[in-house]
């Protein structure tokens, strides 16, 4: 059997804690799916064809492959015939709303599992909302996002400048 898992987020952008978890995903799974949620409410700083490209540019594991999904996450793991939801823990603040979503898709599809994976310490601080926050504000993001997605940022603001 091939033991696949989803990946989900928002990943507006990919940061480098992302791409932390991505790697551990990798090792654990055959196959992973980054799946980027494509929410019509929320207003991102990237589209989410500009993101499936950013994640697709930055990952190098041949078993992981991005895709999209609107709606609910169980509907799109059942579709794609995963056993797992994998989601990343940075802190003691993010494990409540993701115990939450964890039980409220077990209840949902309770065949499907949750597996939490801890990023590496270094990236315990970061997020894709405060990494545009920062970079709005002038700051050095250097080292927290994949190369690409620095350069995309850049252009965005040099896009909005002009
Ligand atoms: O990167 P994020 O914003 O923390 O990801 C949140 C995400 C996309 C995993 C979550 O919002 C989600 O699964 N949304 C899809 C709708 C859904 O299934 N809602 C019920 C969750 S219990």
């Amino acid at each position: 059997m091939t033991r696949r898992a989803i990946y989900p987020g928002t990943f507006d952008p990919i940061t480098m804690g992302h791409l932390d978890i991505i790697e551990r995903c990798s090792r654990l799974f055959d196959e992973v799916i980054v799946a980027i949620l494509v929410n019509m409410e929320k207003e991102p700083m990237f589209s989410v064809e500009e993101r499936v490209k950013m994640i697709q540019e930055t990952v190098t594991w041949r078993n992981v492959t991005v895709g999209t999904f609107e709606g609910l996450l169980v509907h799109y793991a059942v579709e794609q015939e995963a056993q797992a939801i994998v989601r990343g823990i940075r802190a003691v603040s993010d494990y409540e709303y993701e115990l939450q979503m964890a039980l409220m898709n077990r209840k949902l599809e309770p065949e499907l599992e949750t597996v939490f994976l801890m990023a590496g310490d270094g990236y315990s601080y970061i997020s894709s909302r405060l990494i545009k926050e920062v970079f709005k504000l002038g700051g050095s993001i250097n080292g927290l996002v994949p190369e690409n997605v620095e350069q995309r940022m850049r252009e965005k603001a040099d896009d909005a400048e002009a």
